[in-house]
Parts: structure tokens; sequence; C-alpha cells
């Protein structure tokens, strides 16, 4: 049926037929907030990051409790790890009495509804930066990362990790993970597999927060991450990632790549999730700041555009700002 019979506009007339068409929605059960936490006594600001903290124990109880009365699901902890604690092997990861699984061990005492992930890789705790352990020309080593990253989730799983996140991009993770955390009795242990996660640089003001771009040294990842030019890949990565055992998937960073949560929802039953990470919420702060555009609008419209890609939920430093404002 052609104009004047069809006309677009009547749905878009009003509020209420605009509401009663939308294809997709937010909500603050589409977000899960990740958090810097240290050691020190004091939060101390994060650089690049406005409204960003490392989070000292007594705020991240604060941050948590604003979680659940802002009706977001579930956290994610990043240590920043002094860097006298950073080894080339990363040994600090597997300490079950390190500051992750202390923290994540009072966190699910204070507040047990609230779901706490965390991180399974070896970057905030080596000295060189990298995910994993290398050899001497300076290569990650596969195999031999894995093996530890296996034992690091199990430590973060006993501590009471409700979701181990490996965001290494090493192969056969998921199935070692998997595999190591059914052999400790963990059976009930969410993996989120950080399944599509490109080299980037938008990851520069995490790097900074948790201290592992000095460690790098001007070094990029590219070695393990994937390559930004690569669509079909992503998929594969993926397919493997599930059959591994993953419950559900990342993609990593988000907006730039849209059309890999797409792929990712079209192809597969199980939950895809997308990271919007802190280079690309720097954007966003920095342009709403310099007056380009408002800077509420534009977060609100950056996570939807998830929401309609496909994503079933976002990670994301603006978690808490977007939850208070869908509950208004
Ligand atoms: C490390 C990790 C990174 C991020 C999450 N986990 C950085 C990296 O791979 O170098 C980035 C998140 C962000 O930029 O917000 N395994």
């Amino acid at each position: 049926m052609k104009f004047p019979r069809t006309r677009m506009r009547r749905l878009r007339s009003d509020d209420f037929i605009r509401r009663l068409t939308a294809e997709s929605s937010l909500s603050p059960n589409d977000l899960l907030w990740p958090l810097f936490v240290h050691d020190g006594n004091k939060s101390s600001p994060v650089p690049a990051m406005a409204e960003v903290f490392r989070l000292c124990a007594d705020d991240l109880w604060r941050q948590a409790e604003r979680a659940l009365i802002l009706g977001i699901p579930a956290v994610a902890l990043f240590p920043v790890i002094p860097p006298e604690n950073k080894t080339p092997q990363g040994e600090e990861a597997l300490n079950d009495n390190g500051l992750i699984p202390r923290l994540i061990g009072e966190m699910k005492k204070k507040f047990p509804e609230l779901g706490v992930m965390a991180d399974v890789a070896l970057d905030p705790y080596t000295s060189h930066g990298h995910d994993g352990v290398r050899d001497d020309k300076g290569r990650v080593l596969n195999d031999e990362t894995v093996e530890i990253l296996a034992r690091q989730a199990t430590v973060l799983a006993v501590a009471g990790a409700d979701i181990v996140a490996p965001s290494d991009m090493m192969d056969g993770r998921i199935a070692a993970v998997r595999d190591a955390l059914e052999a400790a009795g963990l059976n009930n242990t969410k993996i989120l597999s950080y399944a599509a996660k490109y080299a980037s640089v938008y990851y520069g003001p995490f790097r900074d927060a948790v201290g592992s771009t000095g460690s790098l040294g001007g070094k990029d990842k590219r070695g393990y991450q994937m390559n930004p030019a690569n669509r079909k890949e992503a998929i594969a990565e993926m397919r493997l990632d599930l059959d591994e055992g993953a419950d559900m998937l990342l993609v990593k960073p988000g907006l730039p790549y849209l059309d890999i949560i797409s792929d990712a929802a079209n192809a597969f039953e199980a939950p895809i999730l997308a990271y919007q990470v802190s280079g690309e919420y720097a954007m966003l702060n920095a342009a709403g700041e310099a007056g380009c555009f408002d800077k509420n609008a534009a977060m609100m419209k950056s996570l939807l555009a998830f929401k309609r890609a496909g994503a079933c939920a976002v990670l994301s430093y603006f978690a808490p700002q977007a939850a208070a404002l869908l509950r208004n």
C-alpha cells in the first residue's frame, strides 16, 4: 500500500502511540554496573571518567546499596592492585585472601540479593599488564595462561562470585573454567564469556584506572584480542565459547560493534550482553560537557541502541545515572 493510505508518521504522532509501538525498551534490569575497587581507605577519582572512583570498601557498600535501591541487578568488580603486588605470573590473582575475594565474600554477606560478577584475567595482577603469562620473547602463552585462569575463576567462585567473566581471549579457557568449577562443586556459578572482545583504544581510561597502562608500556593486545576488521570471526568465537560451556556471551566494545551484537542475537539463543566501555563513557561525557548535546539524552539513546541491536543487558558506567532517570 502506498501513500496516502500508508502514512508511517501516523504511529509517531503522539507520545501514547510511540510508547505503544516501541520495539525495544530500557529498564534498570538491563544494566550491569562495573565498579573499580582498591585496598585504600579512601576512594580516589579515575582520570578521564567523571563520577567514577576507585572505591574503598566502605564506599563500595554505599554503591552496592545504591544499586539495590535503583533496581540494578548486579555489579562487576575490577581490582586496582598496587604495583608492588604485581608479578610477571600474576600470582596475586590466585590469592584467596586477595582484595577481590575478600570484597566478594563481604558483599554477599551484606547484600546477598545483589548479583556479583568478577573478571577472570591476569592484567590487573601482572607487572607487564597483559592478560596472561609470557614467554621470553614477550608473547602471551595460551595454555599456561588458561591453567591459571581456571584456578583464578575457582578462587572467585569459592569466594562467592555469582558470575565469573573471562575477559582474556585465550583459546579454550571457557572449557577449562567450566571443568574447574564443576570439579569444585560450583555448578551454579554462571560464566559470562567476553567472547567477542576486540583490541581497542577505547579501553584507555579503564587501563589508567587499574594502572595497567604504564605496565603495558605502549604495547597492545592484538596478539589475543580480536581484529576490529573482523565480523564472521566473532560468530566463530561465540560458538566455541557456547560449546565450551559459557552461559552468556559478551561483545566489547559496545556502540562501535552493534553489528556484532545483532549478528550474535540472531545466531544464538544464549543471552548476549554488551559492554559500553570506559572510552565510550568518556566520549559521551566529554561531548556533553563541551555542550555538544544533552549528556543524559545521549546516554539513554546509546543504551537503548544496545537493546535494539539485540543485547539483553549492558555493562555500563552510566548504570546508576540511567537507572535513576528510568525510575522517574
Ligand atoms: C581486562 C579488561 C579490560 C576491560 C575489561 N576487562 C581492558 C583490556 O582488555 O585491556 C576494559 C573495560 C573498559 O574499557 O571499560 N581483561
